[in-house]
């Protein structure tokens, strides 16, 4: 799904550059759906192969329900390649996001149930859990939410008035991101105390308390989704002053910088490793972006600019791939791959690293450029309005394709570590995890006793 993502994604951006030279065969209606499905279904069922991989580590003697894990995998996987096949035959429907028809929504919403089935066999409710448990428990329950919210428009009422369906829209899919980030930084939080050894960072109460601060921004920040639409001001006034609670994050993120950076390094030979360090600064720059982005006298500027979109594909790769990269990585256990497999993972991610900052830097130029002239100078010819952005989308096209083949690397690498593992594992040979060959003195002292 990621090769897929980067694949579509790299060909639409030309597609959209060169209409004339796509439109007789892959034109930009059928690539950007492509992309953008390829990318939610890469981050959802990363962020779920996450929790199936580890929940049964932490609860090592829980009752696992392996018929519904497996008919969770057979619906979700067989539902995927039924939705690329409907592109590939120019079958659209359904809204933004998921622009398959919309009959396609009952065999994932039938593979959803079969996860929380499995998940919820192995889940013990103890008043004791690690916070990750929680985040895992809160984004499995949170993402069925947000589907069903996101597939009322099945009701006419809800078609009845536009607005009213545009609004349901924006806000199911603005709640949808916060449901699959509680699934990966829960994930991101269970490497750490992996890696690192200190179970304590997932059970301070500074840690609890940041959790549900998200959680609140998880079900009431999304009215900055809406800002632009006649809606009721006391809902934006709300989302406003719960998102800008968010600055509490920032300032504890900045504050935490100096003891985390010494900690990376220490484990920054580590790959697996490495990548969570470079999701951490994603996370920063991204929540700067977004913070400013929910105040509505700028958001009445960029929304609708390349500004949103540097705001969607910053996070879910800076921060959503990134994680999973780590993910993946520490479960596949890269650090132990032939150095020079290792070698090509180091270059594909300082390729990835250089070329997702170039990428992320144009679209926001893109962005600011283009709110300039429509609002700032009042344009209102399209064509008008584009024509110097279009040079900073060609340096922005260009960035994908360095991202494309930075990435390629890595994804050759982990095929090949999977391959390996499979291998072993028919073999019966059983490979120690891999926090147990951390140095004890990776934890570091603040860090204990905080
Ligand atoms: C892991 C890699 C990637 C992920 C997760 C990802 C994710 C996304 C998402 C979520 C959107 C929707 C944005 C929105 O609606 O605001 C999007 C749009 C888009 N992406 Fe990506 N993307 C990735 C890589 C790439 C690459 C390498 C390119 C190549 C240049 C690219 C080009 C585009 C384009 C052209 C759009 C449409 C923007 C628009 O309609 O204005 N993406 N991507």
């Amino acid at each position: 799904m990621l090769a897929a993502t980067l694949f579509f994604g790299s060909l639409s951006s030309f597609a959209f550059l060169y209409p004339g030279l796509s439109n007789q065969s892959l034109p930009f209606y059928m690539l950007r759906p492509m992309h953008v499905s390829a990318a939610l279904f890469w981050i959802i069922t990363g962020g779920v192969c996450g929790i199936l991989i580890y929940l049964p580590k932490v609860y090592p003697f829980a009752r696992l329900a392996p018929r519904a894990e497996r008919s969770f995998a057979l619906f979700w996987v067989g539902t995927i390649l039924v939705i690329f096949g409907c592109y590939a035959l120019k079958q659209f429907g359904g809204r933004e996001y998921w622009a398959f028809p919309p009959w396609l929504a009952l065999p994932l919403l039938g593979a959803w149930a079969c996860l929380m089935w499995a998940y919820f066999a192995a889940w013990r409710s103890r008043r004791d859990s690690p916070l990750y448990v929680w985040m895992w428990t809160t984004g499995i329950v949170a993402f069925l939410a947000t589907f069903l919210e996101q597939n009322l428009y099945h009701i006419p009422w809800f078609r009845d008035s536009f607005l009213r369906e545009l609004t349901v829209q924006w806000k199911s899919n603005g709640s949808m991101v916060g449901a699959w980030n509680q699934m990966i930084y829960g994930t991101s939080l269970y490497l750490m105390v992996r890696i690192s050894g200190n179970e304590q960072i997932a059970r301070s109460r500074s840690a609890f308390f940041f959790y549900f601060l998200g959680l609140t921004n998880l079900m009431f920040n999304w009215g900055h989704h809406i800002y632009n639409l006649p809606t009721n001001h006391w809902i934006r006034h709300v989302a406003y002053g719960v998102t800008m609670t968010e600055w509490l994050i920032l300032v504890h993120i900045i504050q935490d910088f100096r003891s985390k950076l010494a900690q990376d390094r220490k484990l920054k030979h580590l790959l697996a490793y490495r990548f969570i360090i470079a999701s951490e600064y994603w996370v920063l720059a991204n929540l700067v972006l977004a913070l400013f982005m929910s105040i509505p006298a700028i958001n009445r500027y960029t929304h609708g600019t390349h500004i949103t979109v540097a705001h969607a594909m910053g996070a879910t790769i800076g921060i959503n791939t990134m994680i999973l990269l780590s993910s993946f990585g520490y479960f596949l256990n890269i650090d132990r791959l032939r150095p020079g497999l290792k070698k090509s993972i180091s270059r594909g991610f300082v390729v990835v690293q250089v070329s997702l900052s170039i990428f992320w830097l144009a679209l926001i130029t893109a962005g600011v450029l283009k709110a300039w002239r429509e609002t700032g100078l009042g344009m209102t010819s399209f064509d008008e309005i584009m024509q110097p952005v279009r040079q900073v989308l060609f340096v922005f096209a260009l960035a994908g394709i360095g991202l494309l083949l930075g990435m390629m690397p890595i994804i050759r690498a982990y095929w090949l570590a999977l391959r390996q593992q499979e291998k072993e594992k028919k073999n019966g040979e059983e490979e120690p995890p891999a926090h147990h060959r951390v140095p004890e003195s990776a934890t570091l002292p603040e860090e204990a006793s905080r």
